[in-house]
């Protein structure tokens, strides 16, 4: 992890770059003096994945996982997915939102308008929850599971520093934020994590059980919000999809 410090300078002499075309050459030729020092944002989240993988805190998960779920697309990423814990096939692949869930949540980002390594995706939990030997499907993560395993997605939010959070779903929102509310009360709207404006849509499983347009419509106008905050261009088309 870079020192504290230097991350401050970091962002100080990125600020003067971003805001003034005209940025002092100094300033500039320092900063880039600075990258050279410091490890970047995919160093940085090497070394969290590193520590992630050999993490023993929940004794049960780490006997029952195959592998650890750490995250997946660009350390640069403007917009974060936060969904809840790896399932089967992500504890198979080692990757999040490869299920059908994740599939789903592949054709979202295509209709924004992203590919899966356009943005970063992360679960609150890094291993599957367990079940019980024969027994099929997922359970939730429990609070002291989530609890303990949300320092790891700290850092990777730290790290990445993403303009918007979306949170996939209630357990999501429990996960990040420590509070608990229906989706009916949380989406839709704009709250925020440490500053950064966090958006709560429903996650793409309640898509697959629910397949009414209403439903899809609703995630769909929560993205478009998204879009909107990130200053993107929104074609017609894209403004009518699930009217
Ligand atoms: N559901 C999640 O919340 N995360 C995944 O990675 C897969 C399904």
């Amino acid at each position: 992890m870079m020192h504290p410090a230097l991350d401050l300078v970091v962002a100080a002499l990125e600020k003067i770059r971003e805001t003034s075309e005209h940025a002092p050459r100094a300033s500039r030729r320092a900063l880039a003096q600075l990258q050279f020092i410091a490890p970047g944002k995919r160093e940085m989240l090497a070394s969290v994945r590193e520590r992630v993988r050999g993490c023993t805190k929940c004794a049960h998960l780490a006997r029952s996982r195959t592998q650890t779920v750490f995250g997946v697309g660009s350390p640069n990423a403007e917009i974060m997915f936060i969904g809840e814990a790896p399932g089967a096939d992500e504890d198979k692949q080692g990757e999040p939102f490869v299920g059908r869930a994740g599939q789903l949540l592949t054709k979202i980002l295509k209709a924004m308008g992203f590919a899966r390594e356009d943005v970063y995706i992360a679960n609150i939990l890094k291993c599957r929850p367990d079940m019980p030997v024969g027994s099929f499907g997922n359970r939730a993560p429990t609070p002291a599971e989530m609890q303990t395993c949300r320092p790891y997605l700290v850092e990777q939010i730290d790290i990445i520093h993403p303009k918007v959070l979306v949170a996939l779903g209630a357990v999501a929102v429990e996960g990040l934020l420590g509070t608990r509310g229906t989706m009916r009360e949380l989406r839709g709207r704009w709250h925020s994590y440490n500053e950064t404006p966090l958006m709560i849509t429903y996650h793409p499983a309640y898509l697959l059980r629910n397949q009414a347009p209403s439903e899809k419509r609703k995630v769909w106008e929560d993205m478009l919000q998204v879009l909107e905050r990130l200053g993107k261009p929104i074609s017609e088309k894209q403004r009518s999809f699930f009217t």
